[in-house]
């Protein structure tokens, strides 16, 4: 236990280091000289603009840490973290490593946020503050959005869909798979009028624009449509309060066809608030940058979804983060 309660205290120590490495550009200049020799740390300070004692202390830290290999003087990225640290990679992380570094600011005000009960800076502040945050949070949900699409798909019945809503889509990555995989469905994705231009850029990097449509509004205001057979709702629960998901809902049921699914997928803790300990701890990140949204748990999604009219719910959880999956029927 010692040692679990000193890790968890220094766990901010290889987060910082990974997260400065990746707001310098260290492995934008690592991974565009793949190929090509390793460089030294000269090499690599030269292009950054950094002190050079300074960026060989951060550079060692980051082969100690497996991130990067040093041979002779000389570094490039660790050849399995490689695929994942090229910025413009298709597995790349450095979007969700920029995301995170974004919301070090705010996790700095935790303690403020818990004496007073409501977010110091809302997810629309920093929005505000910075436009490219608004980019990166949509690039940064991409990361692991097609692995979850994939991973729920085989417990969704596709043999009967025809059409389906991803609401609040951000990339739109969920139905773009799924749209790609399964030839005779088409969907729209919603999302608000800021969003919707990149959820256009990844409508036109798929190549689906005739079988999906983009459709810009708030969700809470404004008509979603009508007869659909299946509805997603990625990570979106969680952003509101109660009042809020079970209005949504109810339209999310009103906007099926009879037999059609609402599927939800995101952090959902038990009926205790403690596990699993990704929803438990997303729990108090959500209430740093909403006034509302929470890990709500898995009793109440159920509960909210029967009072709407849903049937049938199912729940599974899928091995990427956030886990938990429910299902249900109109
Ligand atoms: C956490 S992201 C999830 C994106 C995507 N579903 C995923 O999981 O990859 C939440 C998305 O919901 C959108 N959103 C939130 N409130 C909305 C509203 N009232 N109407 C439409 N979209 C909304 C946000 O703009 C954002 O793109």
């Amino acid at each position: 236990m010692q040692k679990k309660i000193i890790e968890i205290a220094g766990g901010h120590v290889p987060a910082r280091i990974l997260m400065i490495a990746n707001r310098l550009g260290l492995f934008k200049v690592l991974s565009s000289n793949s190929g090509a020799k390793a460089l030294t740390v000269k090499e690599v300070s030269r292009r950054l603009k950094t002190d050079s004692g300074s960026m060989e202390r951060l550079m060692n830290a980051l082969v100690a840490l497996g991130l990067l290999s040093k041979q002779n003087r000389r570094y490039r990225l660790a050849r399995e973290a490689a695929s994942y640290l090229t910025p413009d990679g298709s597995e790349s992380l450095c979007d969700s490593i920029t995301l995170y570094d974004t919301f070090w600011e705010v996790w700095g005000e935790l303690d403020r946020m818990i004496r007073r009960g409501r977010p110091i800076m809302t997810m629309m502040d920093l929005i505000k503050k910075d436009r490219r945050i608004l980019k990166n949070f949509i690039h940064g949900m991409r990361d692991r959005a097609a692995q979850a699409a994939h991973m729920i798909s085989p417990h969704l019945d596709f043999k009967r869909a025809r059409t389906v809503l991803d609401l609040g889509a951000g990339p739109g990555v969920y139905a773009l798979e799924w749209v790609k995989t399964y030839p005779r469905i088409s969907a729209t994705v919603f999302d608000i009028p800021s969003v919707v231009p990149i959820t256009r850029q990844y409508v036109r990097s798929y190549g689906l624009a005739d079988r999906v449509k983009v459709k810009s509004g708030d969700f809470k205001r404004d008509p979603i449509g009508q007869g659909y057979d299946l509805i997603l709702l990625a990570n979106i629960l969680q952003m509101y309060g109660p009042a809020d998901c079970q209005r949504l809902l109810r339209k999310v049921y009103r906007a099926l066809k009879p037999g059609g699914q609402a599927v939800i997928h995101g952090f959902m803790t038990d009926a205790t608030g403690t596990r699993p300990r990704e929803a438990a701890i997303f729990a108090l990140t959500i209430g740093l940058v909403t006034p509302s949204g929470n890990a709500h748990s898995v009793p109440l999604t159920a509960r909210w979804l029967k009072t709407a009219g849903f049937r049938d719910l199912r729940m599974f959880n899928i091995d990427v983060i956030p886990s938990s999956v429910m299902v249900a029927r109109k």
